[in-house]
């Protein structure tokens, strides 16, 4: 894949050296993000953040990341905000803000939204959620944090046995997820849901031609037993036609500190892409886990920024030269480097 002035729509666009480049960028990224140092290789670059539906980790991280190689960010949040509450089409609005940016990250409740607003913006545009369909950045973070995760235990992300869990049919994340793992060999998924809530056909189809195991279940208990990475999803109550409908499955898979112990291996790795549904009737992954070294919930939200640098670092042509740019920090940075 060349990387200069792409866009970022779908994880179909990565052949696995393209995911390690990707990799291999973001770890040089470390030192950037942890504020040992500081660079200014895309001082001037603008960043046009257009996020329509609601977010925070994936928004700002986008953010963080532009401003950490030493760019702008220009944000638009929510259609009541933008000119599409007026009416505008996502060709125009497209065309008007690729005038005033140099990359785009932007969110939109349409699948395929965020390809037709690419078609016509005039400078690289990166998805971060297009509906249910996908959210390639999010997949990239997460298969770093499996790939570091598994590196402390001396592997690699092939071989790796992994079962996600909840609502598979619209949670974008693991759609993008699954097609990512595709490229590497003998992965075996468990996917844990609902019938009603299964993953997309499709996907399962890609997986099982690309000769990994897939196996269905709608047991919690014996999806997570014997896994590497147990990856917990929430209800996406926003794509059900009624809070009715989305009531049936609410608070279907629980997963705590009593049920982990029960029954999963001890190394086994609990991701989930956040946030996580606290409320009463949901509670999809207990607080009661927050000691739980294997949760890697945060050192996930901590890897986002690192991806996201690196990617606007490939697209922007500039992984080279970060370093060049760059200095020592000289303000107190005690708290976040342990
Ligand atoms: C996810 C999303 O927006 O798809 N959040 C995220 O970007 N980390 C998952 C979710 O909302 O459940």
């Amino acid at each position: 894949m060349e990387f200069a002035g792409s866009h970022v729509l779908s994880v179909g666009q990565f052949e696995r050296p393209d995911v390690e480049a990707v990799f291999a960028v973001a770890d040089r990224m470390e030192p950037y993000a942890r504020r040992r140092r500081v660079t200014r290789v895309l001082e001037g670059a603008i960043l046009g953040s257009m996020f329509f539906e609601p977010s925070t980790r994936t928004r700002v991280s986008f953010g963080s990341a532009f401003n950490l190689l030493g760019g702008e960010v220009r944000e638009t949040t929510g259609f009541e905000n933008s000119a599409i509450a007026k009416g505008e089409s996502l060709y125009d609005t497209a065309r008007v803000l690729s005038g005033y940016s140099d990359v785009i990250a932007m969110r939109h409740p349409a699948e395929g939204s965020v390809a037709e607003f690419a078609s016509a913006s005039r400078v690289p545009v990166i998805n971060g959620g297009d509906g249910s369909n996908e959210h390639p950045t999010q997949a990239l973070l997460d298969l770093y944090t499996i790939r570091s995760e598994l590196a402390a235990q001396q592997r690699g992300i092939d071989g790796l046995r992994i079962a996600m869990v909840g609502d598979l049919r619209f949670g974008r994340t693991v759609h993008s997820l699954c097609r990512l793992l595709g490229l590497f060999s003998d992965v075996r998924v468990t996917l844990v849901s609902p019938v009603e809530l299964r993953m997309p056909g499709e996907i399962v189809d890609a997986l099982r031609s690309a000769g990994h195991r897939v196996v269905e279940s709608d047991a919690l208990e014996e999806g997570i037993a014997d896994v590497d990475i147990l990856y917990s999803t929430r209800l996406q109550e926003e794509r059900f036609a009624s809070p009715e409908e989305a009531a049936l499955y609410r608070g279907r898979f629980r997963l705590n500190q009593q049920v982990y112990t029960r029954h999963c291996d001890p190394n086994t790795v609990i991701m989930h892409p956040l946030p996580r549904d606290s409320r009463e009737a949901a509670r999809e992954l207990d607080e009661d886990l927050n000691d739980n070294p294997k949760l890697a919930i945060f050192r996930q939200t901590d890897n986002g920024v690192l991806v996201r640098m690196a990617l606007f670092a490939l697209i922007l042509d500039v992984a080279d030269q970060v370093d060049a740019h760059s200095r020592d920090v000289h303000w107190y940075t005690g708290g976040r480097n342990p």
